[in-house]
């Protein structure tokens, strides 16, 4: 029998970020085209393209049944019309994996909701350890005026499956009315049959 060694990944806590990242993914507008309500908003705000949210890798663990994955992601504060930046938000390809979220910095939500379009929005600040049950779709959104910033682990045989959401979206948006953040029906989901 081979042994994997241990190791240690060190996050920066003052911004969240993994000066050691075995890789770092960066999210700006326009990799995220229609994925915003607000389509119009979106379209304008494309001039800026601006920096949404990054995904700082801690490891390149093999992608097999019984290893972890772990990241955190930073999103940057901002609207796009009046919805909060976000994440594009998935399920995993392997539906049945679980993952923990362990917020860091700023304030923000999971939200979540099943296959079948029922939503549940879990609110975060730093020392919220939030949990996706297996099946759920999640993705997080930044409702604050600094960063929001968390940490992500989760098995490494998960993967992810982004076009559900890129086609139907998610049941309920995540809002600024009078500098609150409101969860609302979303007008554009497109329900499963
Ligand atoms: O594993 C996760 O769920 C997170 O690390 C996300 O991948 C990360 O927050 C970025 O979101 P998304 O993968 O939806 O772009
Ligand atoms: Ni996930």
């Amino acid at each position: 029998m081979t042994y994997m060694t241990p190791f240690t990944t060190w996050i920066d806590l003052k911004d969240g970020t993994i000066p050691k990242a075995a890789s770092v993914q960066t999210q700006q507008l326009s990799d995220m085209r229609g994925l915003f309500a607000d389509r119009q908003a979106e379209v304008a705000l494309l001039a800026q393209n601006p920096l949404i949210y990054r995904v700082y890798n801690a490891t390149n663990n093999a992608k097999e049944e019984g290893q972890l994955l772990y990241s955190t992601t930073v999103i940057y504060p901002g609207e796009v019309g009046d919805e909060y930046f976000m994440t594009k938000g998935h399920y995993h390809a392997k539906g049945d994996r679980a993952e923990l979220y362990y917020c860091l910095q700023g304030e923000g939500y999971l939200l979540l909701q099943t296959p079948e379009g029922e939503i549940n929005a879990q609110a975060m600040a730093p020392g919220a350890a939030s949990y996706v049950p297996p099946y759920w779709g999640h993705r997080t959104v930044n409702t604050g005026l600094s960063n929001f910033v968390f940490l992500a682990v989760f098995p490494a045989d998960a993967g992810y499956d982004y076009k559900t959401i890129a086609e139907r979206g998610f049941a309920a948006l995540i809002v600024a009315k009078n500098g609150q953040a409101q969860v609302v029906p979303n007008p554009n989901y497109l329900a499963r049959v």
